[in-house]
């Protein structure tokens, strides 16, 4: 398999391109990457947007996924460039939320679960001619799905509330239309209390950026009882 020219680097993984019509993401550490291909091909099968999986296809090695390559802009990169406004980066982060809910979990017996993204932010929503699709599938796993509403909201929080960031503004409008958009399925009690935990001890963060998590947990509540 040729890998051609870098297409984006994020904290975990490099994406280069295969060809037109597919790419490889490798993780840059030691991570099994099988596990999200399956989850991805899953959610896929019930028609959530996510790009299609070549499972077995590749170098073998377990770092490697190849999928469909996207054309299309993160929505992050979208709204810097005002192709989109901060409050539809809001809805539709609320709406895919809601809609990977929908799908039955995968794996786990217990009946509220369902399938969780838990990092599932503007810079991981893809902006396709063919509507938005949600990429870096990392952190999956299953579980009550309020808690990867709040993940999402605690990780746009973090952009709100940091005053160094020129973004801070467009964040803040992003969070207060999320929260709008996800109604009664945010969990504004235990489930906001564990996104902030995890979020504290997530490797990929800085110490800056962990030391405004707890400032976000509570701008959320501010917001959700205002
Ligand atoms: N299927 C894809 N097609 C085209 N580009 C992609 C695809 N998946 C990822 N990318 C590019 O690679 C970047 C990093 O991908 P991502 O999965 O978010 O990795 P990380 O975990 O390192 O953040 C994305 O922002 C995007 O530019
Ligand atoms: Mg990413």
């Amino acid at each position: 398999m040729e890998i051609g020219e870098l297409l984006g680097s994020g904290r975990s993984a490099d994406v280069y391109a295969i060809d037109g019509d597919r790419v490889l993401r490798r993780y840059r550490m030691a991570v099994d990457a099988r596990q999200e291909a399956a989850v991805m091909a899953y959610v896929a099968a019930h028609g959530f947007p996510v790009p299609s999986v070549y499972p077995g296809v590749g170098g073998g090695r377990s770092t490697d996924l190849v999928m469909r390559r996207l054309s299309g802009p993160t929505m992050l990169a979208a709204v810097v460039d005002g192709q989109i406004t901060p409050e539809e980066v809001g809805r539709v982060t609320a709406r895919l939320l809601r809609r990977l809910h929908a799908i039955p979990a995968r794996v786990s017996d217990d009946p509220q679960d369902r399938v969780l993204h838990l990092d599932l932010h503007p810079d991981n929503v893809m902006l396709t001619a063919r509507g938005p699709y949600v990429i870096d599938w990392c952190d999956s796993r299953e579980g009550p799905p309020g808690l990867d509403c709040a993940m999402s909201a605690v990780i746009v929080a973090q952009g709100a509330v940091d005053e160094e960031s020129p973004l801070a503004a467009p964040a803040r409008a992003a969070l207060a239309a999320l929260l709008d958009e996800l109604g009664e399925a945010m969990d504004f009690g235990a489930g906001l209390d564990r996104a902030g935990a995890m979020r504290s001890v997530n490797p990929g963060l800085t110490a800056r950026e962990v030391g405004l998590v707890d400032t976000a947990v509570r701008l959320i509540r501010e917001l959700g009882d205002g």
